[in-house]
């Protein structure tokens, strides 16, 4: 069906983005849908890319950098750099080996992996194969017994923290996988969701809603229901996907650990804010009290400087880690890391910032 992953990577690979047409041509033009479309007409899925530039840095020149460094701690961990792996599911449909390969190349390079709750690869080989720090993403479950069950069990395996995603209780319009008639091929599924059984989904008569009334989302969450998660959780539990300030204050009133600054990549509602344009709001609302995490559109170390500078502890990056696991495996998601980490150093280095911590106190100019 397709090429190979790449045995050596190409020295004009340079840049994140630069493997994204090696990954293409390895890669089914379904499966190609899946990992890199967004939704609708894919208007966030650009401007999320496109909103971390409306941001310039005014450097400060003639800095000793004798002492720099880019760690930082998170949930009581030093990491050496503020780059995530965002959880991404059904990996298997990029590589046999699924989930273990882009964990793989976070421990290599020692930083913080997010399982998604719809990993192809099971948690436990994960967790007993893969040194490192891993984080489980999770979907809010109407089943108590098996949540608890699972969560305890991925306390047991060394998870360190659940990353709650609450953007997403149904999936977006995503017209691009529509069009190439997407669907998640046979043999690859999502293993820890076999512990639960699948919502029941009332089908109402014409004339009722799918999703209202007692349809599908009668098994969403809500603010109660998260707190009463959290609560029972045996781990710190960070909540992905928000994007409103006041919802950004309520996660701390629940006792979140963190949140995710987050529009899931584009992926569910064309019309929501990139992410680079709310994070220094929302920022600003916590007022330090949790961390804060962001994604969407991240591609260079450029774009981890100005979140930084808006506030964020971290950044986690989805497509173009995908992109370089497509074309080179381990080796390329491990690569694009350390393209990201070095762009973030120059960046720092060019505009006198030390530290991540100097990095908040430099001005952004926005551009008109
Ligand atoms: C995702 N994302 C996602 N998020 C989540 O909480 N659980 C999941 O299983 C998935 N699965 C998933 C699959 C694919 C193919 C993509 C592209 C994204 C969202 C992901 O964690 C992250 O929020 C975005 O990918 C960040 O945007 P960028 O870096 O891809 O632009
Ligand atoms: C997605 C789901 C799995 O974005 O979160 O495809």
């Amino acid at each position: 069906m397709s090429l190979a992953p790449l045995n050596e990577i190409p020295a004009s690979i340079v840049a994140a983005d630069d493997y994204i047409p090696y990954a293409k041509e390895r890669i089914s033009p379904e499966v190609w849908a899946y990992f890199s479309g967004g939704v609708a007409d894919e208007k966030l899925l650009a401007r999320n890319q496109t909103a971390w530039q409306q941001y310039q840095v005014l450097p400060s020149m003639l800095k000793d950098f004798e002492e720099a460094h880019t760690h930082y701690t998170l949930l009581g961990q030093r990491h050496d750099f503020p780059i995530l792996l965002a959880p991404v599911a059904y990996q298997k449909m990029l590589h046999p080996d699924g989930e273990f390969i882009s964990a793989l190349a976070a421990a290599a390079m020692q930083t913080p992996y997010i399982i998604s709750m719809q990993s192809s690869t099971s948690l436990t080989l994960l967790c007993e194969q893969i040194p490192g720090t891993k984080w489980l993403q999770w979907y809010w479950q109407p089943d108590q017994i098996a949540s608890q069950k699972l969560l305890a069990e991925a306390a047991k395996l060394g998870v360190e923290a659940i990353v709650l995603t609450i953007d997403a209780p149904v999936n977006g319009v995503r017209n691009r996988e529509q069009r190439v008639g997407f669907s998640v091929p046979s043999g690859v599924e999502a293993v820890l969701l076999k512990n639960f059984k699948s919502a029941p989904l009332t089908v109402g008569s014409a004339g009722e809603s799918p999703l209202f009334g007692s349809g599908f989302l009668t098994n969403a969450p809500t603010w109660d229901l998260v707190e009463q998660f959290i609560q029972h959780s045996p781990l710190p539990v960070i909540l992905k996907g928000i994007l409103n300030p006041s919802d950004a204050l309520k996660a701390v009133q629940i006792g979140a650990a963190g949140i995710v600054v987050s529009n899931h990549g584009g992926r569910t509602l064309d019309t929501l804010p990139a992410t680079a344009s709310i994070l220094g709001r929302i920022c600003d609302s916590i007022d330090g009290h949790i961390p804060i995490l962001v994604d969407g559109g991240i591609r260079r170390g450029s774009d981890i400087f100005t979140a930084l500078a808006l506030g964020a502890s971290a950044v986690l990056i989805g497509r173009p880690y995908i992109w370089a696991m497509a074309a080179a495996g381990a080796s390329g998601v491990a690569h694009v890391l350390h393209i990201l980490r070095t762009e973030l150093e120059v960046t720092m280095a060019l505009t006198g910032c030390r530290t991540l911590d100097e990095i908040r106190q430099v001005e952004l100019i926005k551009a008109q």
